[in-house]
């Protein structure tokens, strides 16, 4: 009698992909950040949420411990370089590390190229662009001796110009290259710190909403006409990009970029 094939895996080999690891996610209180944090912990990461919003940060983390993950909230202002010492310590502190961090938190300011203001521009820089520069450099200090995973959520508006979004544009180029300059930083020093960006294209969240209600009424639809897959995306589709990079799946890769836009740079 010829024996069975051997089973394609057995069940006490299956394992959560990022079991064991501690996440500090910012901007994770609602919308794509949100998503990011369960997505991470039904992988098995322990998360800590950080945002400017605390009703909508204490929230998530209570229903994800009701789901059975280990995740605290931390009120962070991201553009606030002392504050970055506070988030590292508390991973550490309570989860005994920080293994993958993901700067997340961002906005949206529509203008013109006429008509943006200099404070828009300069808060748009500062959250979107310097708070990437502070935690990415903070994420490194903390990964040095072990390693990690940094991803910085970046758009396909850091790719491609809109003229409705000089700012945003520019903040999101900018953390494009940031990524890639830390990126090439670390593994030239034998750091095993990865560090990627991803371009979401539109996905359907607050953000989006609120600057589409500044544009003009047909901008909405012109967009969709443009999406090869004709649809607006999922914060889940971004979220699970995130997991990937994130994970040891991704271990050959550091300082790249993943598009995830229904097709529409294509
Ligand atoms: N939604 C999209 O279509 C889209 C596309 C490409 C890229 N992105 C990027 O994805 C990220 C998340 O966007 P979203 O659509 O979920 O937006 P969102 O507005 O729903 O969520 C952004 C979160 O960031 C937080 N935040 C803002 N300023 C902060 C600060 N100074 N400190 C800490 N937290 C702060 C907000 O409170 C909010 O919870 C952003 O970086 C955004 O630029 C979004």
């Amino acid at each position: 009698m010829p024996s069975p094939a051997p089973p394609f895996f057995r069940k006490r080999d299956l394992q959560v992909r990022l079991d064991g690891k501690t996440a500090v996610v910012t901007g994770g209180a609602r919308g794509i950040g949100a998503a990011i944090c369960v997505a991470l912990a039904r992988e098995g990461a322990k998360v800590v949420v950080t945002d400017v919003r605390e009703t909508e940060g204490f929230a998530l983390v209570e229903q994800m411990r009701v789901n059975g993950t280990q995740s605290l909230f931390v009120q962070q202002d991201v553009t606030l370089e002392e504050g970055w010492i506070e988030v590292c310590g508390r991973a550490l502190d309570a989860f005994g590390g920080l293994d993958i961090l993901v700067n997340n938190a961002g906005i949206a300011l529509p203008g013109t190229i006429e008509t943006q203001s200099l404070a828009d521009w300069r808060r748009t820089m500062a959250i979107n662009l310097d708070a990437v520069f502070l935690g990415t450099q903070a994420g490194v200090r903390a990964m040095r001796s072990k390693g990690g995973s940094i991803i910085n959520i970046s758009s396909i508006e850091g790719m491609i110009g809109s003229a409705y979004l000089p700012a945003y544009n520019a903040s999101k180029g900018g953390v494009r290259l940031l990524t890639k300059s830390a990126a090439i930083h670390c593994a030239r020093a034998g750091y095993r710190i990865r560090i990627n960006s991803v371009h979401p294209g539109y996905i359907g969240t607050q953000m989006v909403q609120d600057a589409l209600a500044l544009l003009p009424e047909d901008f909405a639809g012109r967009t969709l006409e443009r999406i090869p897959m004709q649809r607006f995306g999922a914060v889940e589709e971004v979220a699970s990009t995130v997991v990937f990079l994130a994970s040891d799946e991704s271990s050959y890769m550091t300082g790249s970029e993943l598009v995830v836009d229904g097709g529409l740079l294509a």
